[in-house]
């Protein structure tokens, strides 16, 4: 399986450095050997979708309601993203998980709702800072993938611990391989027809990514501060390139 490497712009990307970035993206992407995917702010969806049309990268968004249609006041479904052309939603990241009062419930329903119409989740976990520090990382990710995945979940799952995240400090590889390798038991057990490719995101660079990329159970990254250099974005993604 191709690795896949995931650009989170969060809120990041007025009109010009958005093109420029994306133009980059499409113009290295038939060159690499992994699946890139772009979520830009939902104002430059439309824009994104238009440079990489046609290109083997594709567009994801940052997140999506979990109701279809509605009174929800500046919030947007799964089906308009569709119709923009994005085909993957990030979801339950910890920046919404903590600014915007989502749990794991919430994250459950809009990957149902993501799914409903047509798109493939990203769903983020991750243990905060204390949580590890007791000694309830595994503990936490293992609640979190229960109660975040709907039944039947087709997408990806993205590893997330909320101390490495813009951090500048990765976990590390003995870190990651702890929690890949129990999370991959986890999805076994809980999903045990599907195959869910595992992300790692927290403090993706290009010095670290080939290390972190090697870890058994990484299917690749989710790129947060790094994504927003095209330089740096495409040396991880080749980190993730076969040789
Ligand atoms: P970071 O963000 O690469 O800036 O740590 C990752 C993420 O939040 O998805």
């Amino acid at each position: 399986m191709r690795q896949i490497i995931a650009a989170n712009w969060k809120m990041n990307g007025l009109a010009a450095p958005a093109q420029a970035l994306a133009t980059a993206v499409r113009d290295a992407a038939p060159s690499l050997g992994c699946e890139l995917i772009v979520c830009p702010p939902f104002t430059q969806l439309a824009a994104v979708e238009a440079t990489l049309r046609g290109s083997p990268a594709s567009l994801g968004a940052q997140d999506c309601h979990q109701a279809a249609s509605g009174p929800h006041t500046g919030d947007i479904s799964a089906a308009m993203l569709a119709e923009c052309g994005v085909r993957y939603v990030i979801l339950g990241h910890s920046e919404r998980r903590l600014n915007h009062g989502e749990i794991d419930e919430t994250v459950r329903q809009k990957a149902k709702a993501a799914m409903a119409a047509g798109l493939v989740p990203i769903v983020c976990v991750g243990e905060s800072e204390d949580q590890r520090a007791a000694g309830e990382h595994q503990d936490t990710v293992g609640w979190m993938i229960e109660g975040s995945l709907p039944e039947g979940f087709r997408g990806i799952l993205a590893y997330e611990p909320v101390w490495a995240i813009g951090a500048g400090r990765s976990a590390t590889a003995g870190d990651i391989a702890e929690m890949h390798g129990f999370i991959q038991g986890e999805l076994a057990r809980q999903f045990p027809d599907a195959a869910i490719p595992l992300l790692y995101g927290g403090s993706v660079k290009p010095d670290n990514a080939g290390a972190i990329l090697a870890v058994p159970h990484v299917d690749g990254a989710l790129v947060g501060g790094s994504s927003l250099d095209a330089e740096a974005f495409l040396a991880i993604a080749r980190a993730a390139t076969p040789a």
